[in-house]
């Protein structure tokens, strides 16, 4: 039953973060077409007011409940070494955990990303880990 509380925690949590990740990349950066910079900028500050305070949390809790999850179904490893599905599993913990520690000092600590700034990254790397969410259980 917890591992499907937290399963669906998980869920709903990336949900949230992705929502907003492909509504700022697919939606709101095409607004820069017809307002000026300054419209733009203004506009974007009503909508991330409210994102501020939801999505950098459901990205910690995306993290959190991902590391219950892993602990719990990635198993042991065999004899010989890594299965298919623990390597794309630790793939995709990989670039969910790097999302969330970049998440966390970007808003927690106000640390700016060094690489890649704009939110088109964390959208690549969230479109790249649904894939290996599911393709991990078929290889
Ligand atoms: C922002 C980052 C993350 C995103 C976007 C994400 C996305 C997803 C998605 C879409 C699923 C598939 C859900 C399903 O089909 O039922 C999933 C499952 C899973 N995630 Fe994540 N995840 C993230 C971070 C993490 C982290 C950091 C870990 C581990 C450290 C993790 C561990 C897992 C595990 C173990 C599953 C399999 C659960 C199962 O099907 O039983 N995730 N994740």
């Amino acid at each position: 039953m917890t591992y499907l509380v937290v399963h669906l925690v998980h869920i709903f949590s990336v949900f949230i973060y992705g929502g907003f990740l492909f509504t700022d990349n697919l939606f709101l950066n095409k607004m820069k077409k017809d307002l000026s910079g300054e419209e733009h900028s203004k506009v974007r500050e009503y909508f991330m007011k409210y994102v501020r305070q939801v999505v950098p949390k459901s990205l910690i809790i995306a993290v959190l409940s991902g590391i219950y999850l892993i602990f719990t179904n990635f198993g042991t490893i065999g004899e010989d070494g890594l299965s298919n599905f623990q390597i794309l599993l630790s793939i995709k913990a990989f670039l969910g955990l790097w999302l969330g520690l970049r998440g966390v000092l970007q808003v927690f600590f106000g640390i700016q990303p060094l690489v890649f700034k704009s939110h088109i990254f964390p959208f690549i790397l969230v479109v790249i880990i649904i894939f290996l969410s599911q393709i991990m259980f078929e290889v």
